[in-house]
């Protein structure tokens, strides 16, 4: 079985039981640090269940482009969805099942992207693809899990890509947005009840 099929098998199983009061909590310290202006294209990578997709959905005006949510389970999209339909905003949301690298968007075409936990599946491709993908200006967020409290088990530690260092503190979660080539990274630790993740915001210039 090749990695995106044991991605795909994961997160479809975890989906039914997935921890959206986590997610929910760590999307919304993301965007607290990275947040979408009124009429941005926004791109939500390795969406999940929606987390960050619906709050910035929640966020946009009713001008701006559907925010892209792009996620390899048929099941993660599928739960999404149906949060979306609950919360009214089915319509503003472009849900597509398929591999976020490289995004299937023009070059230089968006305003803003999202990644919450799950740059560490993708690796340094995704931050390569994302600088494509960005006009200039354009903005990245996303969150690292902590080295100190990163512990995959089972088959997720197999899934995890080797060339992103995941970053002890606030300052090594610069140098993957510098080593990418992003420019002005600012980052914090978030602490959710007993999980800490850290958050980055930087800039394509
Ligand atoms: C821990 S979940 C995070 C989901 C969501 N961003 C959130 O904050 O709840 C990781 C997600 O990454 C997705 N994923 C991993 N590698 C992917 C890839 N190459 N392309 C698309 N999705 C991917 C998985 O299917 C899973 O839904």
């Amino acid at each position: 079985m090749n990695v995106s099929d044991a991605i795909r098998m994961a997160f479809g199983e975890l989906a039914g039981d997935y921890d959206h009061v986590h997610h929910d909590a760590v999307a919304h310290a993301l965007l607290e640090l990275a947040p979408p202006g009124a009429g941005d294209a926004v791109a939500d990578v390795a969406c999940g269940a929606g987390a960050v997709a619906l709050q910035v959905a929640e966020r946009l005006s009713a001008s701006a482009p559907a925010v892209l949510a792009i996620d390899l389970s048929e099941e993660m999209v599928a739960v999404g969805r149906a949060r979306a339909e609950q919360r009214g905003r089915i319509g503003a949301i472009d849900w597509r099942v398929a591999p976020a690298v490289p995004l299937p968007v023009e070059d230089g075409s968006l305003d803003l992207i999202l990644c919450a936990s799950s740059l560490h599946f993708l690796g340094m491709a995704a931050l390569a693809d994302w600088r494509r993908a960005l006009r200039p200006g354009g903005r990245v967020g996303f969150t690292l899990p902590l080295a100190s409290q990163f512990r995959p088990s089972g088959t997720f530690a197999e899934l995890v890509a080797t060339d992103l260092p995941i970053p002890e503190d606030a300052e090594q979660a610069l140098s993957v947005a510098s080593a990418a080539g992003f420019a002005d990274a600012e980052s914090r630790v978030v602490t959710v009840g007993s999980r800490a993740v850290v958050a980055v915001v930087a800039s394509k210039r």
